[in-house]
């Protein structure tokens, strides 16, 4: 049985032909209150999605399929606190974490809401104890706090605590995710271990490379002050046995749920960082941000909810204009990982080639996420967003008001120049004509962008961005009939590294199972062995 979005392709198709004709530009010749009428406003954000090379008839049958595609009531399972992760058996309530309206949200018969408010009370009291000094380490007070995780229990921390360093008035935080040595060697080297705390951050507490950096952290402070080591480190976790066994007393261990996913977990005690950093308030305002996305996402309508018009847009530029990548391009600086955190969130949740029910999907399914910070990213790949064969979407985010600078506002506007120049010029590109007949300096145009235009990017605008993705991540994965909630692909890599890292130790690659690894392990011992 063909799918919803398969049944409304054919429509979306011949929309599409039909805007060839037009360019984004005569849309707006068209329509002077274009701006106005293809954007939305959240707060102090607004969602500008005017310069697609869409109208609205197409905007009407993408809300229709959404519609078809049962959105509205794979949202309502999702905050009801049902299993919606099939393949895990699990519910999916990253939501339930910044419920700020404390309603209750029941999993299998039992409300949640008590668990999430005593976690969060009780990294509250830590993280303001850790602040004031009144928790001590073997050195005193905490100078230095280093998270170690990866995936989703280090990208969404590193991100916040980079994007909110103007609130940052705790401890320094560092954060060390990498297997490579080189990673927890490098930040160790410039740390005192008698005033550095330690969080080992990982769901599963498994997770080969954070037990890696967990243990050599553990040997770094052990050989400076000895028994006390264990002192020096606190867990974020829900394996409270592997917790234990690690020598980490319950009371330093914040837990979650397994309903929370890896991705969306900074909302949990995986926040427990950025909450030591910028302090238990400016973490709960943190909260209230994407609780405020939440019920935007649960009450508007569809022609007025942002992350529905981003993910259907995004179906648009997929499946019907089969632009393969998509680029985030925050006109933040503080924003510099958010691209990072995005791909885990976007691209772990939607790089999937199979249904729920197991069937394979004949169309494209999650786009390839990149993006950097402008302006610096202008001088890197934008050549290809404005000339390249490949049309890229864009989403540029920026703030209208610096936060926590120390220089001439010029700099700002000049920014918020670039960025608004940046959209005007993918848009309306450059005629040969007016290229004065040089094919080198011809622009297309017509190339698609969104832009986040907020007040300024503090706890509250941080939050609801990020919800606002989380949520449109959700939309596209129900559009395309997966499970954006699990994460086998990373299973595969995982197993093999198993079966040949003992080749790499013994010394003998006799097992490998093809002449590649085997080549390339045969002459990695060669260059081990001269040093
Ligand atoms: O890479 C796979 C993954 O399971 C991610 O989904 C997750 O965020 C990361 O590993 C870390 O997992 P954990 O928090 O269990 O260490």
């Amino acid at each position: 049985m063909p799918t919803p979005l398969q049944e409304f392709l054919p429509r979306l198709n011949a929309l599409r032909d039909r805007l060839a004709s037009t360019s984004t530009t005569g849309l707006f010749n068209d329509d002077p209150d274009r701006f106005t009428r293809f954007s939305v406003s959240l707060g102090s954000l607004v969602f500008d999605y005017s310069k697609n090379r869409v109208d609205s008839g197409a905007i009407a049958v993408l809300l229709e399929l959404a519609d078809a595609a049962g959105v509205a009531k794979a949202r309502d399972a999702m905050f009801g606190g049902q299993k919606i992760n099939s393949t895990e058996d699990r519910a999916v309530l990253h939501t339930a974490l910044r419920n700020r309206a404390d309603k209750p949200v029941v999993v299998e018969g039992r409300d949640v809401m008590p668990d999430v408010q005593d976690v969060l009370g009780r990294m509250g009291e830590f993280a303001s104890e850790v602040r004031s000094g009144q928790f001590q380490v073997s050195g005193g007070k905490v100078r230095d706090v280093v998270n170690i995780g990866i995936g989703g229990s280090d990208l969404g921390p590193r991100m916040v605590a980079k994007a909110l360093a103007p609130w940052q008035d705790g401890p320094r935080l560092h954060f060390v995710a990498n297997i490579d040595g080189a990673d927890i060697s490098d930040t160790l080297a410039s740390l005192d271990p008698a005033t550095t705390l330690f969080i080992v951050a990982s769901k599963s507490f498994t997770t080969q490379e954070t037990m890696i950096n967990a243990r050599s952290a553990f040997s770094w402070v052990e050989k400076a002050v000895g028994s006390a080591a264990a002192e020096h480190f606190c867990a974020l976790s829900t394996n409270l046995e592997a917790t234990r066994e690690f020598g980490i007393p319950d009371e330093r261990t914040f837990g979650f749920w397994s309903w929370v996913g890896g991705r969306y977990s900074v909302w949990s005690a995986i926040g427990l960082s950025v909450m030591i950093g910028i302090g238990p308030e400016n973490f709960r305002t943190f909260l209230e941000g994407a609780h405020q996305a939440d019920r935007h996402f649960q009450e508007a309508p569809f022609e007025q909810n942002i992350p529905v018009l981003m993910a259907m847009l995004g179906i648009w530029h997929r499946n019907v204009c089969s632009l393969p990548a998509h680029a985030v391009l925050p006109y933040d600086n503080r924003l510099a990982r958010f691209p990072a955190w995005l791909q885990q969130l976007d691209m772990e949740s939607n790089g999937k080639a199979v249904t729920i029910a197991g069937d394979a999907v004949n169309y494209e399914t999650g786009p390839i996420i990149f993006g950097e910070p402008g302006t610096n990213g202008q001088h890197a790949f934008y050549q290809l967003i404005h000339q390249g064969t490949t049309v890229v979407p864009c989403d540029f985010l920026v703030a209208a008001n610096p936060v926590g600078t120390d220089v001439p506002e010029e700099h700002h506007r000049l920014m918020l120049a670039n960025c608004l120049a940046q959209s005007e010029a993918l848009m309306t590109g450059r005629t040969l004509e007016e290229a004065g007949g040089d094919p080198h300096k011809v622009f297309s145009g017509n190339r698609p962008s969104n832009t986040l235009l907020y007040d300024r990017l503090d706890p509250f605008m941080l939050g609801t961005l990020m919800a606002l993705y989380e949520h449109k991540v959700f939309v596209q994965g129900i559009v395309w009939g997966i499970n954006s909630f699990d994460q086998w692909g990373v299973e595969l890599g995982k197993q093999l590294a198993q079966e040949i890292e003992p080749m790499l130790a013994k010394q003998t690659v006799s097992e490998a199972s093809n002449s590649s690894t085997g080549g390339l392990a045969r002459t990695i011992l060669g260059f081990r062995a001269r040093g």
